[in-house]
């Protein structure tokens, strides 16, 4: 377990008790981190009990059509899969194209041993670029963004516009390392970065077609749901 993204607020004993009590790694996706591991990508997919929370809120949507924004080796996409509906479809935007191959190589993996029951599509380059090439799918039940934290605002109106009524958009890591309500203090690439997470949490709070809030998990995991069209 990766207790630097552990569960909860700070309390390592809750932390490992809840961790230990709901075992949310398991064979498939600890395959798909050793994998990505194996690979050279970057450890910095979803903590564990996180993938848990993607699942139970994939579960709750139970969306035909979902979208993620920053894919890395597809542990997360895994995760939302899992949640949803049968004959479904996870479109996953990925910048790396070695990134890219590893979540494709994961994925499909679990698609042959039958773990995976949706159709899945990852679109490398640039997501900002290429979301737009998805739009006649849409609308769109379930959008998760774990991509360059400067896009997350352009992410949010992307998504805002795109989801059905009743649909969620999901931000990871919109605690910003503990940082966020410290824009004040902040310059340079840190403004660039901590300051477009609390846009992104200041709009899903404001927004008048969302209602949000910040799940406090160790990263901070802010979701917002569509509850009216314009
Ligand atoms: C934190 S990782 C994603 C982890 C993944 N969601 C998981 O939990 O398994 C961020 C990913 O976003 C990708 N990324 C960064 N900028 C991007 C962009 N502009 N468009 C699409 N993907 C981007 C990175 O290459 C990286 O793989």
């Amino acid at each position: 377990m990766n207790r630097q993204k552990s569960y909860g607020q700070g309390n390592p004993e809750l932390a490992a008790y809840v961790e230990d009590l709901f075992q949310p790694t398991d064979t498939t996706l600890a395959k798909f981190a050793d994998r990505s591991r194996e690979a050279g990508l970057p450890e910095i997919q979803v903590g564990a009990m996180d993938g848990r929370h993607l699942e139970i809120l994939s579960r709750l949507v139970r969306p035909q059509r979902a979208v993620e924004i920053g894919t890395l080796g597809g542990y997360s996409g895994l995760c939302i899969a899992r949640g949803m509906a049968p004959g479904g479809k996870l479109y996953m935007f990925e910048k790396s194209e070695h990134h890219a191959a590893v979540a494709r190589e994961n994925l499909s993996g679990a698609k042959e041993s039958g773990e995976l029951k949706v159709e899945f599509e990852i679109i490398s380059g640039a997501a900002i670029e290429n979301l737009a090439n998805i739009e006649n799918e849409g609308p769109f039940d379930f959008v998760f963004i774990d991509a360059d934290k400067q896009g997350y605002p352009a992410y949010l109106e992307w998504a805002v516009t795109h989801l059905r009524v009743g649909g969620v958009v999901i931000g990871d890591n919109t605690f910003a390392w503990g940082e966020v309500h410290r824009t004040a203090e902040k310059s340079g690439r840190d403004l660039a970065m901590v300051g477009a997470i609390h846009e992104f949490n200041r709009r899903v709070a404001q927004h008048p077609l969302l209602r949000g809030t910040i799940f406090p998990t160790a990263e901070g995991l802010t979701v917002g749901v569509k509850i009216h069209e314009l």
